[in-house]
């Protein structure tokens, strides 16, 4: 481990995320509730507030009326008599269908897992003032545990064509659905997914949205499924099934073995939708249970991603996900770097200097002769390698040299993504992050990477011969 500058504790504070959400101190892992209500989106998110290590979980609070920019709030949820306040969601009870509304403000209700010594359970809680002071519902728990060890996540909305609603459920190896007219009394609809889709862990954090999909007049469902371990590329990742939803039943158009992950990078898990918003908009933990505990900060561990908005891509009847960062808010953008048209080759490698981290690449290719090329981000003692292989219809991200590597061996990793052709790419470089959209986010990767000394250049090398690009624009961004 080599620290080049003196004071250690200062350089991990240096890996606070500039624009991301990472809780002033302690531990969070899974984004929960998230609901729009009001001009406020509010992001709970597990929280373990005497230790940056996971241990009783609480849920912590914070808002943003932008989605880029956050204000914490005391934390909503505490630990009580039936258990840890694990994942769930949140809804506004717009038509008061609970009864809990009070005053003039809707209610905002929380559905989430009571994980108690015995078992897990769902409960639920409500708020009459904007989502600032909570109480527990007297019934609890809501749904009581059927005899399934892992029996949580609620991710409820409402369903207007049968009008009421609908909540999935992570049960271990495949999702319940329940129904219900008023939050509190649920009846069980269906299950998914025992012979669908990938099963090398326990699935978690469930979300069922409804897509738009990209040209076309109609819209598909989509079930949204966390699987720990079994990803792609090594331990937490998320896949997806697409398909139809009648009220009652979850139908898949994809085959049995068929596997579909929304983001192939080792650090995107636990993603699901805000509620409440025109256009579905996700968020991740940064993060993979594989190390999530070791990650080499000092004040606080965890971060969230870069918020989303989703869409789906009609493939001759092959649907995918597309995910496109909502970046804009309030941060202020300085451009670096911008060419409408340029070449670098095997000899002569483009190197723009970057003044250090947040920052964004685009770059749009033209022609690639060579079969490979590699976009480096270079500090003084590290790198981190995106390569894109045109003859293995591959990008890799190689994390490997790219600085503290060593707190666990499940860390460093050259992870792979299949893609068909390259043609652009979207970079966002964060502290201690990347997350990188190619084709129009139709590919995605998110990886963290702990680099002790600031990034210094975004170098562009070709394995041979010459590539040319039509854009490249980096942009640094002042938050
Ligand atoms: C996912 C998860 C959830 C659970 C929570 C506990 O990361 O394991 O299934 O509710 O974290 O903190």
């Amino acid at each position: 481990m080599i620290f080049l500058k003196n004071d250690v504790q200062m350089k991990k504070e240096a890996f606070r995320p500039a624009v991301h959400f990472s809780p002033s101190k302690h531990w969070i892992n899974d984004p929960n509730g998230l609901v729009y209500y009001k001009g406020e989106y509010h992001l709970f998110y597990q929280y373990h507030p005497h230790s940056t290590i996971w241990g009783p979980m609480h849920w912590g609070h914070a808002v943003s009326t932008d989605l880029n920019t956050w204000e914490e709030l005391p934390i909503a949820l505490y630990p009580d008599e039936l258990g840890q306040i694990f994942s769930g969601s949140a809804v506004v009870d717009w038509q008061n269908t609970s009864g809990f509304q009070t005053g003039e403000e809707a209610v905002l209700v929380a559905v989430f897992t009571h994980h108690g010594e015995d078992n897990e359970k769902q409960s639920i809680a409500y708020s009459n003032d904007r989502g600032r002071t909570w109480v527990k519902y007297k019934g609890n728990p809501v749904i009581s545990n059927p005899g399934i060890k892992d029996f949580r996540d609620p991710k409820v909305f409402w369903h207007e064509e049968s009008s009421k609603w609908i909540m999935s459920l992570a049960c271990g190896d495949h999702i319940q659905f329940y129904g219900s007219p008023n939050l509190k009394d649920w009846n069980y609809l269906s299950s998914f997914g025992k012979a669908h889709g990938a099963h090398g862990g326990v699935w978690e954090c469930p979300d069922l949205i409804f897509l738009d999909v990209e040209g076309e007049k109609f819209k598909k469902w989509v079930l949204i499924v966390s699987i720990n371990p079994g990803g792609p590329n090594g331990g937490s990742a998320i896949q997806y099934f697409t398909g139809d939803f009648d009220g009652t039943v979850f139908v898949t158009d994809q085959k049995k073995e068929e596997e579909k992950w929304a983001d192939w990078g080792r650090d995107f898990y636990a993603a699901v939708t805000w509620s409440g918003t025109e256009q579905p908009i996700w968020i991740g933990w940064m993060n993979n249970w594989q190390y999530a505990n070791q990650t080499p900060t000092d004040n606080f561990r965890g971060s969230m991603s870069i918020p989303r908005k989703l869409f789906l891509e009609n493939k001759r009847g092959d649907y995918q996900l597309i995910q496109k960062p909502v970046f804009s808010g309030e941060l202020e953008k300085h451009l670096v770097f911008k060419e409408e048209q340029g070449t670098f080759c095997l000899e002569n490698p483009l190197v723009v200097k970057v003044t250090a981290a947040p920052f964004t690449v685009q770059l749009k290719m033209k022609q690639i002769d060579s079969p490979t090329f590699t976009v480096r981000l270079k500090s003084e003692s590290s790198q981190l390698d995106i390569v894109i292989d045109q003859s293995a219809h591959q990008v890799r991200i190689d994390r490997t040299k790219s600085g503290l590597v060593e707190f666990s061996e499940q860390f460093p990793s050259i992870d792979v993504m299949p893609i068909d052709v390259f043609q652009e790419a979207f970079l966002l470089v964060d502290r201690a992050s990347i997350e990188l959209f190619v084709n129009e986010g139709r590919f995605v990767m998110t990886d963290l990477f702990y680099s002790v000394d600031s990034i210094e250049a975004v170098e562009f090398r070709a394995s041979s011969n010459q590539a040319e690009y039509e854009k490249l624009v980096i942009q640094s961004i002042r938050p």
